[in-house]
């Protein structure tokens, strides 16, 4: 070898090492690490690893916390927080116990850790997943300076039905839109090497079918073919897989009589042995205990046999792995083999991490790291690129900035707690700026900003609506800001009933009734049933919950700084009674038909949606025409490119997301009317055309048969593209072989 070869050599394996993730690098390195490690450790060391407990947010460690550390008995925390916390646990850890373990620090930053972002429903309504990659990236640097390695996120549960209070926590009902959320969001928490000062360790769950809770009722059973698994829940967690997530956590439901957290089928055969996942599996709260109530567990003891044996590696806060592991493995219930198996995954994820090397946090980089200018800034954008604009019909929006008076009113107009969500992380209400305070930095002297809450959240008092009606009327323009309070969404928050609560609904019929111009703005964490809204007041805004800056975001929509472009990530019903609905059902033997009765249809409201899924609209109109194929058939080796034109017919710049869909008229299983199958979001100045263009390959096309094998089948197929999943133009094509 020349010498020049040698240093071009010697180059490029310095580029490589650059490029190469460092837990990609050293595979081997870490697995004899962690073999080493595991051969000096007894069984209790071993269960100690298998053990996450709820740790203090403040105050004084429990005793008990500090004795486990020391011991080398306890493998993780949650909910123990901020660089000095955790670094006083980890140097017990790390000074006192025998081997010096570093533990691992959890917590739910879902989306956010101190600057929080909109609730992840509102932000996968954006349709710009690389937006959803940068909050995680915030999330993630915040959490790491606050002494965090790991967040229990992204939560990317399918949930077609509102009715759950966890809807807010996901991307939404579309297993393709979720799962390029999914990606997005591993990728921002994880970078290329989740080892990095500002990067955590995610988190995919719940594993799986959480979404489809009987009733949207929170915790309850699913029952679901494994057709529906694999085509609706599985995707966004194969998409974290091959993101490449380092850990998941197996839900609290049972699927088809097998509870989550002790079913082999989906933790093992599906995560292990088909996807190849080599991370770990941590319980949900508690849910290995529950393996009692479940049925499938006469007492601790079985609960833990079961959902170990099954797969799930670490047990979050009930200890039946640590009670029991010892006389499980006496009476041969348990094997050497799957305990050391469990420790190994997590020892791996450790080392991966750099735990080991880097296990404390330096605390005077905390402060600094949390509300960042930069961080606040882009919690604004993408709070303004998540919110939808329903309807504007006289063209109300946007307003003038220079209006006389603006009437601000409704109980959401001023609320710090709601904009932050559930899940708000480390988030403070102190820092939130709410829609009042938003809409007069926006206006500044211009405008005389009036303000009446007008109504209460819950109570049926209507003791504030005279103050608002007055208000309204000797204003130029009513904002009226209603939905949910925080405590409604999310976790243990199912609703029987999608109205605005209290006597919110009423307040809006009172602001309308003065005739002043109303603008209502929804602040709320699921789809609601607003049909009268939507039949009397010419402007709605869906605000969702927008996080710290929300404030500031609906104010540049509603003045227009920020042209609206949201669209639904999820269908909202007219009527609670007609969940779930959602856009990629079955067509049925009866299709629904307004003149035959006997068709699949409610006689006392009409079967569609009130606004579709993938419905938004923008100031400016766009057009989406000249569909075009680049073959009228192809073979499933082959590619089918889609072109399309889009052009902003309108006045001011704008985005549009551009959605495409298929259908499969003809199979051997019923296939849905419709498949999101590619979006883009465009940006388009006014007069602007453009060409874009999709690429459907084979397993756009595929699904799982009746064998349980997923294939593309010969025969027709519909493209449809749009810019809702309702309004759609249409092209045919042919696939003429497998
Ligand atoms: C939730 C999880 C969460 C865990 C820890 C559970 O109740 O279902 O999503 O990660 O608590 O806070």
């Amino acid at each position: 070898m020349t010498r020049i070869n040698l240093l071009l050599l010697t180059v490029a394996c310095i580029v490589l090492a650059a490029i190469v993730p460092v837990h990609s690098q050293r595979p081997r390195n870490v697995e004899q690490q962690v073999n080493a490690l595991l051969a000096k450790m007894t069984l209790a060391e071993k269960l100690g690893q298998l053990q996450q407990l709820d740790g203090e947010a403040t105050g004084n460690f429990r005793p008990e916390l500090l004795e486990l550390a020391r011991k080398g008995l306890l493998g993780s925390t949650l909910n123990v927080r901020g660089a000095q916390r955790t670094n006083q646990l980890q140097r017990v850890a790390m000074t006192e116990s025998r081997l010096k373990i570093p533990l691992l620090f959890g917590f739910d930053v879902i989306h956010g850790y101190r600057t929080i972002f909109p609730i992840p429903v509102g932000e996968a309504a954006s349709w710009d997943p690389m937006l959803a990659e940068r909050s995680a990236a915030v999330a993630a640097q915040e959490a790491n300076n606050a002494g965090l390695r790991w967040t229990f996120a992204p939560m990317v549960d399918i949930a077609r039905d509102p009715r759950w209070g966890r809807i807010t926590e996901g991307a939404g009902e579309d297993p393709f839109l979720g799962a390029a959320f999914a990606a997005a969001r591993v990728r921002g928490f994880q970078g290329s090497d989740y080892s990095a000062a500002d990067k955590v360790l995610a988190c995919a769950k719940h594993w799986v079918a959480y979404g489809a809770a009987e009733g949207g009722r929170d915790y309850n059973t699913t029952d679901l073919s494994e057709n529906s698994l694999r085509e609706i829940y599985f995707p966004p967690f194969k998409a974290a897989v091959d993101a490449g997530v380092g850990t998941f956590m197996s839900s609290f439901n049972a699927i088809n009589g097998v509870p989550a957290s002790a079913n082999a089928f989906t933790l093992t055969k599906v995560l292990r042995e088909e996807w190849k996942f080599d991370g770990f599996v941590v319980s949900d709260y508690t849910s290995v205990r529950e393996l009692i109530n479940h049925g499938v567990a006469a007492n601790e003891e079985q609960a833990a046999a079961a959902a170990l044996n099954a797969g799930v590696d670490m047990e979050m806060v009930s200890r039946s792995y640590n009670q029991f592991g010892p006389r499980l493995l006496e009476q041969r219930q348990l094997s050497v083999a799957t305990i050391d198996e469990a420790v190994r995954r997590i020892l791996r994820i450790k080392f991966r991490l750099g735990l080991f090397d880097r296990p404390y946090t330096d605390e005077a980089r905390e402060p600094q790291s949390l509300l960042r200018p930069d961080s606040l800034s882009l919690a604004r954008q993408i709070a303004a690129r998540s919110m939808v604009l329903l309807k504007n019909d006289r063209g109300l929006l946007p307003l003038h900035k220079n209006l006389k008076s603006i009437a601000v009113i409704g109980p959401l107009a001023d609320d710090r707690r709601a904009p932050l969500g559930w899940w708000a992380g480390d988030g403070r209400e102190e820092n939130t700026i709410t829609p009042l305070a938003g809409i007069k930095a926006k206006v500044g002297a211009n405008s005389k900003v009036g303000y009446a809450k007008g109504a209460d959240l819950k109570d049926d008092s209507t003791a504030g609506f005279a103050e608002a009606v007055a208000l309204a009327k000797e204003s130029d323009v009513a904002v009226v800001f209603v939905g949910e309070s925080a405590d409604i969404v999310g976790e243990a928050a199912s609703r029987s009933s999608l109205d605005l609560p209290g006597r919110q609904l009423d307040l809006v019929k009172a602001i309308q009734a003065t005739g002043k111009p109303t603008v209502v703005v929804l602040v709320n964490g699921r789809p609601l049933t607003i049909g009268w809204i939507v039949d009397n007041v010419p402007s709605i805004l869906e605000s969702w919950m927008g996080g710290t800056q929300s404030g500031h975001a609906i104010a540049d929509i509603l003045f227009g700084d920020v042209n609206p472009a949201g669209k639904l990530p999820v269908t909202f019903p007219r009527a609670v009674g007609q969940v779930p609905i959602y856009y990629n059902y079955m067509n049925t033997g009866r299709p629904p038909e307004a003149e035959n009765r006997y068709t699949s249809k409610y006689v006392d409201v009409p079967w569609t949606p009130l606004f579709p899924f993938g419905f938004g609209l923008s100031y400016t109109t766009f057009k989406i025409s000249n569909l075009q194929l680049s073959a009228p058939r192809i073979r499933a080796s082959e590619k089918l490119i889609v072109r399309v034109d889009v052009e902003n017919a309108g006045k001011r710049a704008g985005d549009e997301v551009v959605q495409l869909y298929i259908r499969d008229p003809v199979a051997t299983m019923t296939r849905p009317v419709k498949e999101l199958k590619g979006f883009q979001r465009v940006t388009l100045a006014a007069g602007e055309k453009r060409r874009i263009e999709f690429t459907l390959t084979r397993e756009h096309l595929s699904f799982w048969n009746r064998e349980m094998r997923f294939v593309a089948e010969p025969g027709e197929f519909r493209v449809m593209v749009g810019s809702n999943s309702r309004d759609l133009t249409e092209a045919k094509f042919e696939l003429t072989e497998r």
